[in-house]
């Protein structure tokens, strides 16, 4: 009888979870420290950084005395929805505490809006009008007495803030902000700690509506890419079990073949792997289909488009000097300041151009290898970039 071939553990696309998911202790420890120390964080990285996935595991896996729970706000469209949001949120994660007091609370709230079910998709309250920001400002006070500390973690939070504006609700956007703020500031509200979220920068779109203050006391967390010991973990991690073999020497040629280590791209490489070992039946992987397989992920647009959309969305005016510089890099190997300064100087930039390589190299496409030499960080996003713009005239 043939034997089954056995895939490896791999679902590119979603949040990771579970068996799927590589844990890097150092970084839920570090920002249980800052939530400690009274501190809300701002969680800021590209898209397919894997900040979704943290998230969800920092939501379920709360200290005692911590009530945890994860939302993607992204349907979010006024303010009047998003204080909605918040209040059904925060019952939410209260519900789910074991605490008497908690217990106790929930049960006067739902008494005083005559609730009729909190449940993991939401709330259902009797129809009648609440004043949401009202409410959530009675309703946070209570926790202290309660014994419980909320924990939201707002995915997309920046991508609503910038959608207000762009909607011209940039005064909706402003108030929120303001609230946000203004909680943080008071002693009544330390029960209380929000996790803000994004793949855009949230300080650029802040900047935009010119109130920088509004953030400026909120505790950025990074998320990097793997250390070369983590990756190994993954890539165990992800084949534990399957049919595909790498040996050791094979596991170092395939993280020096992606080199940025995303947890993202290792999962793409290892299914690209898997699919031509499954074809060719050869499970023992040597680094030719290593070579094809990086071929073959590139030849999928959309594991990479996201890197290109983001910066046409939010830099839409400044997008074409933006590529050039990438554009540069990507054909010539690197891009040294100097050339920048020329296309900097020609594009009206030779004020804040260093404003923009500062937030490529932040957000994961380049690196400065030499004082003043920049060049894509990631192989597979400079053979995108090639793949995409394959004619470049200096
Ligand atoms: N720690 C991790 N372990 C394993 N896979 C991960 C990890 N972080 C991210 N990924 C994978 O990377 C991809 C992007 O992750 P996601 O959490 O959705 O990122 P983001 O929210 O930043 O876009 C997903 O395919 C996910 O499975
Ligand atoms: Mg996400």
């Amino acid at each position: 009888m043939k034997k089954e071939w056995i895939h490896p553990n791999t679902v590119t696309g979603d949040a990771a979870t579970e068996g799927r998911y590589l844990k890097r202790e150092y970084i839920n420890e570090s920002f249980w420290r800052e939530v400690r120390k009274g501190n809300h964080i701002l969680l800021v990285a590209p898209r397919r950084v894997g900040k979704t996935s943290i998230m969800k595991d920092l939501a379920c896996n709360c200290p005692e005395g911590f009530a945890g729970i994860y939302e993607n706000i992204e349907g979010v469209s006024c303010k009047i929805d998003f204080y909605q949001r918040l209040f059904e949120l925060l019952l939410q994660s209260i519900h789910r505490s074991k605490l008497k007091q908690a217990k106790e609370l929930v049960g006067r709230w739902t008494n005083k809006f005559r609730i009729i079910e909190i449940s993991k998709s939401g709330i259902k309250i009797e129809a009648q009008k609440i004043d949401y920001e009202k409410e959530i400002r009675n309703l946070i006070p209570e926790l202290k007495e309660a014994k419980v500390h909320v924990i939201i973690f707002l995915d997309e939070f920046a991508e609503i803030i910038y959608k207000l504006k762009k909607n011209g609700c940039q005064e909706d956007a402003i108030s929120i902000l303001h609230m946000l703020r203004e909680m943080r500031s008071d002693d009544d509200f330390k029960h209380f700690t929000i996790v803000y979220a994004g793949s855009v920068g949230l300080e650029f779109v802040i900047r935009n509506i010119d109130r920088p203050k509004l953030i400026n006391d909120l505790h950025p967390i990074k998320l990097g890419v793997l250390s070369d010991a983590e990756a190994s973990m993954l890539i165990s991690q992800l084949t534990d079990g399957a049919s595909i073999q790498l040996s050791d020497d094979i596991r170092v040629y395939l993280k020096q073949k992606i080199s940025y280590l995303l947890p993202y791209y290792l999962q793409l490489m290892i299914e690209a792997i898997d699919d031509i070992a499954f074809e060719t039946k050869t499970a023992v992987v040597n680094e030719k289909m290593i070579d094809l397989a990086f071929l073959n992920v590139l030849k999928e647009k959309k594991n990479f488009e996201d890197w290109l959309l983001r910066l046409k969305e939010y830099h839409s005016v400044n997008f074409s000097f933006i590529n050039e510089l990438l554009q540069h890099a990507a054909h010539r190997d690197h891009i040294t300041v100097q050339e920048i300064y020329s296309k900097a100087e020609k594009a009206g930039h030779s004020e804040d151009y260093m404003d923009f390589i500062e937030e490529l190299v932040h957000d994961g496409y380049l690196v400065e290898i030499e004082n003043h030499i920049y060049c894509f960080i990631s192989p597979l996003l400079r053979q995108y970039w090639l793949q995409k713009y394959p004619i470049y005239h200096a």
